[in-house]
């Protein structure tokens, strides 16, 4: 049976469908030592040989779901070119897997790991609305004010951004720390909210995505879910398939 290009790939737990758009885009993968003219090209994995950067890919069937507390100082990547530890080489895993989405360099907590590309790409659409809830530490304290501007939504340069709820959770004088809850996952986007206010961000955790939480977890630790977790998860993202996608503004004045 024939299948898209970019679902074998990613059914193969490569990469997330989106990465291998990128991957396709960039000419590193190869059909038969060709390469695709187009994304959504059809194989048989029965009879074409698909490589990516010289790698025979093959469907996994097996499914690995893996939840890492994400120490800080750790890329987000199966492997850095700068030679930094990846979150992949935390773990020790039977089958190769990725990272859903990504957390910077300096940020720590929750971050699921798998092979399951179609999963991954439900959970990182837009489309879904998965929600993130972050402890942002800053320094200097907050006003009332600058908290009310950043739950109106903030203009970034690629779109606008409006959190589902943001809190202050303490304050001592010097640092405060607040609570963001994000639908949508921008590259650097906390930080780039507090910087348009004008705070600094000393420390960024994420304490919950998609309702999975670390709280079980040394950081640095990391355990497989359970199959009820994987079942939760799947309800999740269809749920939020029904529900209204992102919303959407014109732009204004303000891009940051
Ligand atoms: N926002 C950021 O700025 N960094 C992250 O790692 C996650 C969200």
């Amino acid at each position: 049976m024939k299948i898209r290009i970019n679902k074998f790939i990613a059914g193969s737990g490569f990469a997330s469908r989106r990465k291998v758009d990128e991957l396709i885009e960039q000419g590193r993968v190869r059909i038969n030592g060709k390469v695709p003219l187009e994304p959504g090209v059809m194989i048989d994995p029965d009879v074409d040989i698909v490589t990516i950067d010289d790698e025979v890919i093959s469907l996994e069937k097996e499914k690995v779901y893996i939840l890492l507390n994400k120490p800080p100082k750790t890329i987000c990547s199966s492997y850095d070119d700068k030679g930094r530890k990846t979150v992949i080489d935390l773990v020790n895993s039977r089958v190769r897997v990725f990272n859903v989405g990504r957390l910077d360099y300096d940020a720590e907590g929750v971050l699921l790991l798998t092979n399951d590309g179609e999963l991954a790409n439900m959970l990182t659409h837009p489309r879904y609305q998965v929600e993130r809830v972050y402890h942002v530490k800053i320094k200097g304290v907050i006003s009332p004010l600058r908290i009310q501007e950043l739950k109106k939504g903030v203009f970034l340069r690629d779109g606008f951004v409006k959190p589902s709820s943001v809190r202050v959770i303490k304050s001592t004088g010097i640092n405060s720390w607040v609570e963001v809850v994000l639908r949508e996952g921008k590259h650097h986007e906390v930080k780039r909210l507090f910087d348009y206010l004008g705070y600094e961000v000393i420390r960024l955790k994420r304490v919950e995505f998609a309702g999975l939480r670390v709280d079980d977890i040394p950081v640095g630790g990391y355990r497989e879910l359970t199959p009820k977790e994987v079942r939760r998860l799947y309800a999740y993202v269809k749920s939020r398939m029904t529900k209204a996608g992102p919303e959407r503004k014109k732009e204004r004045d303000i891009i940051y």
